[in-house]
């Protein structure tokens, strides 16, 4: 469990953590030694104002969350829906934008249309498997893949990819193109759902900050 007193944060190692704690710190939650780019340390402590830090990697931050070993998490809303972990998700942090969408050749229009039974790689393939089996009421063959999802309907491993688009130049350049759109996509925040019984005043109170700070901007 978390330390006690101690508010637990899971973020995820990057360009996201960097946003989060910069959005923190309209708090009034700061950490000045995580500021030291060159270091290789995974956790943070700022005692006087009693918060912790973990650095992980994005798919691990809603088991974190779920196990109750940080209170609160911040990563992507995909990786959230791929966990599907236990939690409660408290606040859309508007950075990190982009859209989870279904790509491929212009070709395979007519698959998805047609409901063809067509294999689909992904980085995510819960994901992709509940919007095909769930929403979609297409059955399909789902091939999970770890990156450079593009590849696939390039060399001929699947007929699209369920992939993340940001600005859409992976796609251009590699003559693929959105062909469905599954949802929208953005930083969130997580809280474990028994530190959200527990420490519902500290927390409740920093959802509002953040939430007021982020209306101003
Ligand atoms: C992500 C995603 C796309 C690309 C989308 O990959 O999987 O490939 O970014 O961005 P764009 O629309 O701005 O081109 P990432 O860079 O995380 O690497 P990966 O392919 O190894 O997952």
């Amino acid at each position: 469990m978390s330390m006690e007193g101690y508010l637990t944060f899971a973020l995820t190692k990057g360009r996201l953590a960097d946003k989060t704690l910069k959005l923190l710190e309209h708090a009034g939650i700061s950490c000045t030694e995580m500021e030291d780019k060159d270091t290789r340390k995974l956790i943070f402590v700022n005692e006087e104002q009693k918060v912790r830090f973990f650095l992980a990697k994005g798919p691990d931050v809603p088991t974190y969350v779920e196990y109750g070993v940080a209170d609160i998490g911040v990563t992507g809303k995909d990786t959230i829906l791929e966990e599907g972990r236990r939690c409660f998700e408290v606040l859309d942090l508007g950075f990190g934008k982009c859209r989870m969408c279904v790509c491929g050749p212009e070709s395979a229009r007519e698959l998805l249309e047609h409901h063809e039974m067509i294999r689909v790689a992904s980085k995510y393939p819960n994901i992709a498997r509940d919007y095909f089996y769930n929403r979609k009421g297409q059955t399909v063959d789902i091939i999970k893949l770890n990156g450079s999802v593009e590849l696939g309907p390039i060399v001929g491993l699947s007929d699209v990819i369920v992939d993340i688009v940001e600005t859409g130049s992976t796609l251009k350049e590699n003559g693929l193109m959105v062909l469905e759109e599954v949802c929208p996509l953005s930083a969130r925040m997580i809280v474990n759902q028994v530190s959200m019984r527990m420490e519902n005043e500290r927390i409740r109170r920093l959802i509002s900050q953040l939430a007021e700070a982020l209306e101003k901007e």
